[in-house]
């Protein structure tokens, strides 16, 4: 645990925030370095806290490795044991907690939803800002989350993710080339994969946006709503095949390996029926069809209400000494 941050009597505390992290190529730290300069340009003072399982997933993933972890993935209770840090998981209270994840199989990868599952205190009564680098599927994960950032009792939670923003059948290319073969740059007029320059310079501006006015901009996590909508129906798809391979696990290796080779089939069959058949409903409905996905999504992703622009650090760490309502 740290010591309390304060100053001189009668300064202004410096603002401070703990980061939890854990990525495999860098893609995730880029991004939060990304959020994260303009902060400590500003004067806060930020800390890193390594999340790292005890037991390392494989990059580059192997085929096997690759769909073997879809089925603790796409199962909610799944945890990982985690490397102790040093110093403890602790945040202190007046510490912002700024949890950096990415998406695994349409769920929150599996170091850092254990570090929710595990540690609950990180986020107790603690504004929280999640941060997610993902490939553009992240909606089911975010609602995953704001869910075990609400049964931790987290006093208010906003979002910010960053994607590829490639076409969606181009950043399955270079993604799945990447991950299972650690080739991350441009082949055969696809692009680079994963996230990219745009992406990070949205996030920075996030970053100055928050150094500002103590809070994320409204359009920290752009919808895309065809995107969001397939996202839902896997979401739900993946969390039923996962059970099925699970329950299989009891005909032994042979029966797991049948059930997940079935799921690898249908995964295929989806990606091409289901997005365009998704891109199609939205082409009908239109900007109903937008404002649905995002009344949807929305409240299922935020917990309470942050701190309101323009807010003193006083609201902003302890809103109900200031008379702030937070909406916990
Ligand atoms: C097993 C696995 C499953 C993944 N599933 C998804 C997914 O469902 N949606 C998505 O947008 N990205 C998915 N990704 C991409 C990751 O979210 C992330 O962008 C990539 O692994 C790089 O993250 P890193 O910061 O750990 O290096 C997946 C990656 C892995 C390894």
């Amino acid at each position: 645990m740290t010591a309390e941050s304060g100053g001189p009597a009668g300064e202004q505390p410096r603002p401070r925030a703990v980061m939890y992290i854990y990525s495999q190529t860098g893609q995730l730290r880029d991004v939060a370095d990304a959020l994260t300069a303009p902060l400590e340009a500003s004067g806060w003072d930020i800390r890193r806290v390594d999340v790292t399982p005890r037991i390392p997933f494989p990059f580059p993933w192997s085929l096997r490795s690759f769909f073997g972890v879809f089925p603790p993935s796409a199962d909610p209770e799944a945890l990982v044991e985690l490397v102790e840090p040093v110093d403890g998981f602790d945040s202190a209270p007046d510490e912002l907690v700024i949890l950096c994840y990415q998406v695994w199989f349409l769920a929150p990868s599996l170091p850092i939803r254990s570090l929710l599952k595990k540690h609950p205190e990180v986020v107790r009564d603690r504004r929280v800002i999640s941060l997610i680098a993902c490939r553009n599927m992240w909606y089911s994960a975010a609602i995953e989350f704001a869910g075990l950032l609400r049964s931790a009792g987290a006093r208010s939670v906003e979002v910010v993710a960053a994607t590829d923003t490639q076409p969606q059948s181009a950043s399955l290319v270079t993604t799945l080339r990447w991950l299972l073969t650690g080739h991350r740059e441009p082949f055969l007029g696809f692009g680079r994969a994963g996230v990219g320059e745009d992406e990070l310079a949205r996030v920075a501006d996030v970053g100055r946006h928050i150094a500002e006015t103590t809070r994320c901009p409204p359009d920290a996590a752009p919808i895309v709503p065809k995107l969001a909508a397939a996202d839902l129906v896997g979401g739900r798809a993946f969390r039923r095949w996962g059970a099925l391979v699970r329950s299989a696990e009891r005909f032994g290796a042979v029966g797991r390996a049948v059930i997940l080779t079935l799921f690898v089939i249908n995964l295929s069959v989806a990606i091409v029926v289901v997005f365009p058949l998704v891109a199609a409903v939205a082409l009908v409905g239109g900007t109903r069809f937008e404002k649905r996905i995002q009344a949807f999504l929305r409240p299922r992703f935020a917990v309470g209400r942050p701190a309101t622009a323009g807010a003193t650090l006083t609201e902003f760490y302890a809103p109900e000494e200031a008379g702030v309502d937070s909406g916990s």
